[in-house]
């Protein structure tokens, strides 16, 4: 029978044989609505951002993200212990270094505090995965994501060779996945290359293939003190305008090695999210940057809205869209809700 979206709604008949379906029936109770639902949040699903700072003992908030905190190394592995005992997935490392030079030489230091942490985690033996954040940006004097050229401009051929470095070191330091984050030309396959060479043929990449040059990453460059010192990142990370272009960035990462694509804002791509589970037969991931983090918490904390629904129901839309990994500020927030809910 053909849909007559023409009739008005008083001819539709409300008795008889051809009642018109009531979706609401399945909506009715919270059992229901249980055993109908298409889309559940499993910790195991869940990544959780840390930031390492130097020092022993310290712990440090970060007030543009309520909940979130810098953590020397030994800090950093006691909250990886208590995430996996919430059930969380994986953790993935961010370095805030000290000092900071133009090529950004810390990242790829075999006794930088990345490194140590990722020793001090793989020590616990904890049965949560580790993943490391590949850039140089929080590393370089300029704060760029890699060597500066004489013009002004990343260098990208001089980047290629740095990264791969970085990815080995972290690789040597217990790092799970390495996750380049610089969105480079060629990332993905220099890392992988040198991954091999170095004997890590076993270390997956998860590359941030769909990567925007996005306004929502404001608090992490603030937690990390990563902004650019000029200019700004438009000249290798993607315009927000683009999806057919963040195709083609998903179909390069994926000829080049990736394990797994990683979609970059979360929320404000999940066209790209959907557009990469039909694609590409591999692992989606997304990740639920800081500023998208941040708005639900400064709207929880005025009382504008419910944090624990909103958050849940932002992450939910994520998975919804294709994500079956999402790294998450909220990871242990949810993971405990989840646990409560059960
Ligand atoms: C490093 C990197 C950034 C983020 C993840 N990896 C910063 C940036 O690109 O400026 C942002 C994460 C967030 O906002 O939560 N290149």
């Amino acid at each position: 029978m053909m849909l007559d979206l023409e009739r008005p709604p008083s001819a539709i008949p409300t008795t008889g044989a051809s009642l018109p379906t009531r979706l609401r029936r399945l909506r009715r109770t919270p059992s229901l609505r249980a055993l109908v639902r298409e889309t559940r949040l499993h910790p195991a699903m869940l990544v959780a951002p840390l930031f390492v700072r130097p020092g022993v003992g310290v712990r440090e908030p970060i007030a543009s993200m309520p909940g979130q905190a810098r953590l020397s190394a030994d800090l950093a592995a006691d909250e990886a212990a208590r995430l996996a005992e919430l059930g969380v997935g994986g953790v993935i490392l961010f370095g805030l270094p000290e000092t900071k030079d133009a090529l950004g030489s810390g990242a790829s230091d075999d006794a930088g505090m990345v490194q140590d942490a990722f020793r001090r985690i793989r020590a616990l033996e904890l049965p949560l995965v580790t993943i490391a954040d590949t850039c140089l940006c929080e590393y370089t004097d300029h704060g760029h994501c890699g060597p500066l050229a004489a013009d002004g401009s990343v260098d990208n051929d001089a980047a290629l060779v740095r990264l791969a470095e970085v990815a080995v070191s972290q690789a040597r330091s217990g790092a799970d996945i390495v996750a380049p984050s610089a969105m480079i030309d060629g990332q993905v396959g220099a890392i992988r290359t040198a991954l091999d060479a170095a004997d890590f043929e076993g270390t997956p990449i998860m590359a941030y293939a769909s990567k925007h040059a996005s306004a929502f990453y404001g608090p992490f460059r603030e937690a990390a003190d990563s902004a650019p010192a000029f200019g700004d990142r438009r000249g290798y990370q993607m315009d927000p305008a683009n999806g057919r272009e963040a195709v083609r960035e998903m179909t390069l990462d994926v000829a080049e090695g990736a394990d797994i694509l990683l979609v970059k804002p979360a929320l404000p791509g999940l066209d790209l999210i959907a557009a990469a589970r039909a694609r590409f037969d591999v692992p989606i991931a997304a990740y639920q940057v800081s500023g998208e983090y941040a708005m639900l918490a400064a709207a929880a904390e005025r009382g504008w809205l419910n944090g624990r629904r909103a958050m849940t129901e932002a992450v939910t839309a994520i998975v919804r869209a294709g994500a079956g990994i999402v790294i998450t500020y909220a990871a242990a927030d949810i993971a405990m809700w989840l646990r409560d809910e059960r």
